[in-house]
């Protein structure tokens, strides 16, 4: 009886092999890139194309299934910037997604120089093995400035409509965009580094409403892990290869996900850049960085060098 009911089985498996969409399961590994921001670096322009040339490197020995950098591809969108990034992309075997960060737009012209200089679209979303990731351009989205308040209103649409599709078609979600929505509570003050209030509470509700678990940011120049207060996400903050201001260097994190039915299924792993001439910390704070949005008054403003 065992025997006839596999045998049965095995027929029914050689003739409908495909029953499953098998692209719907199964692993797959990618990669986030933090600040690239060439023309950052305190050692120059050309160290900072040295550390993204070796970030490329590190991430082809991978053989990750596509990677996501998360804003601020160059300093300041100088033309020795941009073609230094031009340059040295192709090298990267994998696709790897843009995602704008505040030096790379700060007003509508230079939305559109984003879009023209990197081909891409400011904000996007894709699906890979049962998993949409939607990148967000945080700028648009968290800015109060009239000259983008279409865009603002269209990218919160597009934002929840995406939500709403992945929903629909049973996927997992993972959204990435260059600011922390929060960095210490979900309550902080307004500052520099996180979504104002005025949107953060809206954001936080949608991520909550529609299961979102992990968060893929930069715009801090630090590398670390945040949990919401009931540990429902985590937001995956990392400094990159420009510039870091804490004690933990230029790096890249892996992903391992396993499957889509749990958080725990997607692995996260931090690795340092290697092959640099040095992991030496920068001090102070980032400075004359473009301001996105009207800060209220009580709010701490734009970080000054100490
Ligand atoms: C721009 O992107 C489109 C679509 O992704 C692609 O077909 C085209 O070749 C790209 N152009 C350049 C100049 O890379
Ligand atoms: C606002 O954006 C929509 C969609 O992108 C576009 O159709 C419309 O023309 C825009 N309006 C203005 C005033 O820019
Ligand atoms: C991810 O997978 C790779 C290759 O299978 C393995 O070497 C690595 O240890 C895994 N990392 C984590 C954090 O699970």
């Amino acid at each position: 009886m065992g025997g006839l009911l596999s045998a049965f089985i095995g027929g029914l498996f050689l003739s409908l092999p495909m029953v499953v969409p098998a692209n719907h399961y199964g692993r797959f590994r990618f990669c986030q890139l933090g600040d690239i921001q060439i023309g950052f670096g305190q050692d120059g322009w050309e160290s900072d194309m040295h550390r993204m040339h070796l970030a490329a490197q590190q991430v082809n020995a991978q053989k990750f299934d596509f990677c996501i950098a998360v804003g601020d591809l160059t300093n300041g969108r100088l033309r020795h910037e941009i073609s230094a990034f031009q340059q040295v992309y192709p090298e990267f075997d994998m696709p790897v997604h843009l995602l704008p960060g505040n030096h790379d737009i700060s007003s509508l012209s230079t939305l559109e120089q984003f879009t023209h200089d990197y081909n891409v679209s400011d904000h996007s979303s894709f699906t890979h093995k049962g998993y949409r990731f939607i990148l967000l351009n945080s700028i648009t989205l968290i800015s109060d400035l009239p000259e983008f308040k279409n865009h603002t209103a269209h990218e919160w649409e597009w934002f929840e409509q995406q939500l709403e599709d992945a929903k629909h078609a049973k996927e997992e979600i993972i959204v990435a965009h260059h600011h922390p929505p929060f960095e210490h509570s979900e309550n902080e003050r307004d500052s520099y580094w996180n979504f104002p209030k005025r949107v953060r509470g809206k954001y936080l509700k949608l991520i909550r409403k529609h299961g979102v678990h992990h968060i893929l940011v930069g715009h801090r120049h630090e590398t670390k892990t945040i949990s919401s207060h009931n540990q429902d996400f985590t937001i995956y903050v990392l400094a990159g290869t420009a510039r870091f201001f804490d004690n933990n260097g230029f790096g890249i994190n892996y992903f391992n996900v396993s499957s889509k039915h749990s958080p725990r299924h997607v692995k996260h792993q931090y690795a340092l850049l290697e092959g640099v001439k040095h992991h030496k910390r920068s001090r102070g704070q980032p400075t004359g960085c473009p301001d996105i949005f009207q800060h209220p008054p009580e709010a701490t403003g734009p970080p000054t060098e100490s």
